[in-house]
């Protein structure tokens, strides 16, 4: 899975074999600007679809819900999900643990696929007090393993987990029941995702410790694209210096 906004890097996602776009709130920081995904509004997010739906063709585009359309209920929450697939989504993500579990049933029954997301979570920044590795201690790792049972028991297709130790990733996917795609979490994964703009080195300042730069040692965009998917199915992607 890598993060994508726009038709042009879509098309070269598909064709470098990315089986999954997300188009993430991360907009909100990495094209629009600001200093947290909280802007982003789901017109925003729609309009990203729209273009990695027109820009690809294989890969599953997974839009996610931004900030306030999906934390005061099901009913809300399915409205925006209908948009997103609409928009050209084949499944939304949303941010959040057991509190969502009920939403997530609401929407898998109704027909909307749904990617869960524990861990860091971005849109609860102001709640968590930064962007800081979760799950470090023994109860904050216990309350994660039942975070990712309530997703997986509630219909998730697949659980984005962001910044936890490595050594926790295997108890999450077993509780998970379902592929986990980590972001600093870890080899132990189903499967991995970047910011595409953090793995292609666009990102300005110091990158978060789980990202490399593919572009870095490649000829271009899309052998750094094809050069991500390698190393990811290979395991050579993320290596011990990019865990905690
Ligand atoms: O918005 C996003 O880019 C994300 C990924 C970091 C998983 O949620």
């Amino acid at each position: 899975m890598l993060t994508c906004y726009d038709a042009s890097f879509a098309s070269l996602c598909d064709t470098a074999g990315v089986d999954v776009l997300l188009v993430g709130d991360s907009l909100g920081m990495v094209i629009q600007g600001h200093g947290s995904t909280l802007p982003v509004t789901l017109g925003d997010t729609l309009y990203h679809t729209r273009c990695v739906a027109a820009g690809s063709a294989r890969p599953v585009v997974v839009a996610d819900l931004p900030f306030g359309t999906f934390q005061s209920g099901a009913e809300a929450a399915y409205a925006a999900s209908v948009a997103a697939l609409q928009a050209g989504a084949q499944m939304v993500k949303v941010e959040g643990g057991l509190w969502l579990a009920p939403t997530i049933a609401y929407l898998v029954t109704r027909g909307v696929p749904v990617c869960g997301h524990i861990g860091l979570l971005p849109q609860a920044v102001h709640v968590l007090g930064g962007y800081r590795v979760q799950g470090k201690s023994t109860d904050a790792a216990e309350t994660l393993e039942v975070d990712a049972r309530a997703l997986g028991d509630a219909g998730c297709a697949l659980v984005v987990v962001e910044c936890v130790p490595r050594a926790l990733t295997p108890r999450l996917q077993a509780a998970a029941g379902v592929p986990v795609i980590g972001i600093g979490a870890g080899p132990e994964c189903a499967g991995q995702v970047l910011v595409i703009y953090d793995a292609l080195g666009i990102t300005p300042g110091k990158p978060a410790r789980f990202v490399r730069n593919f572009l870095s040692g490649s000829s271009g965009i899309a052998e750094a694209l094809g050069a991500y998917v390698d190393a990811v199915r290979d395991g050579s992607f993320p290596g011990p210096e990019h865990c905690f």
